[in-house]
């Protein structure tokens, strides 16, 4: 049978050094997984995209990061302790527990017992928190939560920020970090994770319902031009709003950012919502601590309204890959690839001497590899198997270009530059390879 793209993209992930199962030889881990050296390349990549576009370029926003174990207290005055639930059945056959709200979960659970009577247990609730103790002993130790959403750890430092930065509203903090979820059906690769990594921006505005609608457009056309910055097809991303009995309870409003995964169908890569005064008021009310904003101008206290994005850092690594992967022929023989943008991909360009037994090409290629390294960092230098072969692998990683260093090379000074995506190969002189190479890796 023919593998999904998901399965293609697992077995590529794990072949090539991207990702991993999480502690695999203790026989993995569910909803837990490890990213490898290329996986982490690629992560770095898109996280920094995110704090190039939502923070560094922007004069209105201020980054942040909070630690991720918060007291209870903090998860109380969210709602997330009495309100953070998904619904769970369990199988009466097995006892295994699934997602009363996933019908995927459910028949691919059916599918383990066919020939069976299956029965479930009526539905309820189950917190999704992740819960641990910390302190010496059992009689002083206190309970902890690891984060269910790094949002809570902006809203607790809103007022450290007033006090420090003296920011004007409208204003963002933006962050990225792990958050962690006790997920009842960990499916779908990086899909569903019990730990993962947001790239959030709380953006703080007027209590004002025209001020905040104008801006919760706004940053669903910025969080959906974003996405498409990493790669995709248009078409492949759209808006959806989410129904009254789908929002989260903190929620005014929400709007996801869907992507039509192949096999699957349109999955959740971004929420959008407007938060309203929904942390800053349970904060203020919980901490007893004044969260209020005072406006120097009109002389008004007031509790900011919180307009968000929420991103899934491993749903867009995912995602990236599915867009990217693709298959084709090249001289007759069938190839697989990453297309990837240049500035996302883990290897910009490898570098190779034409042949590994010759000193004076292994000699040019190391000077070349070093300008090239120096000048870019993630540059590879590859001499190992034959040329094809070298070609294949890099393909597969999703490197743009590789270098070839060869005789002529030691005649002229020119080098070999293959484009992953056609096959086709141009010389080159050494000392334009950086400007060739920076003017195909713009954004
Ligand atoms: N602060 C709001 C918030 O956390 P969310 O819709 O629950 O909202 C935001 O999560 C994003 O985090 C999602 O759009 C998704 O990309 C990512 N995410 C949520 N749960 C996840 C999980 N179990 N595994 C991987 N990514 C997840």
């Amino acid at each position: 049978m023919e593998q999904t793209l998901m399965e293609k993209i697992i077995s590529l992930c794990k072949r090539r050094g991207f990702i991993f199962p999480g502690s695999e030889i203790y026989g993995g881990f569910a909803g837990l997984w490890d990213y490898g050296p290329y996986g982490v390349e690629l992560r770095h990549r898109i996280k920094q995209y995110f704090w190039d576009k939502f923070i560094k370029e922007r004069e209105d926003v201020y980054p942040l990061s909070a630690a991720i174990l918060m007291p209870e207290r903090v998860w109380e005055a969210s709602g997330h302790t009495e309100l953070f639930t998904d619904p769970l059945v369990e199988c009466k056959i097995c006892n295994e527990r699934v997602r009363a709200d996933q019908p995927e979960a459910i028949s691919d659970h059916e599918k383990k017992h066919s020939g069976e009577k299956m029965t479930w247990s009526e539905p309820r609730v189950f917190n999704l928190l992740v819960e641990t103790k910390l302190g010496a002993s059992e009689a002083t130790s206190s309970k902890a939560y690891l984060r269910g959403e790094i949002t809570q750890g902006v809203h607790v430092n809103f007022k450290n920020i007033l006090d420090s930065m003296h920011p004007k509203l409208p204003f963002g903090i933006g962050q990225i970090g792990k958050a962690f979820r006790n997920e009842i059906t960990p499916r779908d690769f990086l899909f569903r994770q019990r730990e993962f990594e947001q790239m959030e921006l709380q953006y703080y505005v007027k209590p004002d319902e025209v001020t905040a609608q104008e801006t919760f457009e706004y940053w669903k056309q910025f969080a959906l031009d974003w996405y498409y910055g990493l790669g995709f097809k248009p078409g492949n991303l759209r808006l959806r709003q989410h129904a009254l009995d789908e929002r989260a309870h903190y929620a005014k409003d929400a709007w996801d950012i869907e992507y039509e995964m192949p096999d699957v169908g349109w999955k959740e890569a971004w929420g959008i919502h407007h938060r309203g005064d929904w942390d800053l008021r349970r904060h203020s009310e919980y901490s007893k601590v004044d969260m209020s904003y005072f406006d120097e101008e009109t002389k008004e206290k007031m509790i900011p309204w919180d307009i968000e994005c929420s991103g899934g850092v491993d749903r867009a690594v995912l995602f990236t890959l599915m867009e990217a992967y693709t298959e084709d022929e090249l001289g007759e023989e069938k190839r697989v690839y990453l297309k990837l943008k240049p500035f996302l991909a883990p290897v910009l360009c490898a570098v190779s001497p034409l042949l590994k037994n010759k000193p004076e090409l292994q000699e040019k290629a190391r000077n070349v590899f070093g300008m090239l390294k120096k000048e870019f960092g993630n540059v590879a230098y590859d001499d190992n198997g034959n040329i094809g072969k070298r070609y294949r692998r890099q393909d597969e990683i999703g490197t743009p270009w590789c270098i070839v260093i060869d005789f002529d090379t030691l005649e002229n000074d020119t080098v070999t530059i293959r484009d992953r995506d056609t096959g086709q190969q141009e010389r080159v002189p050494t000392g334009e390879l950086v400007s060739y190479i920076k003017e195909r890796l713009s954004v």
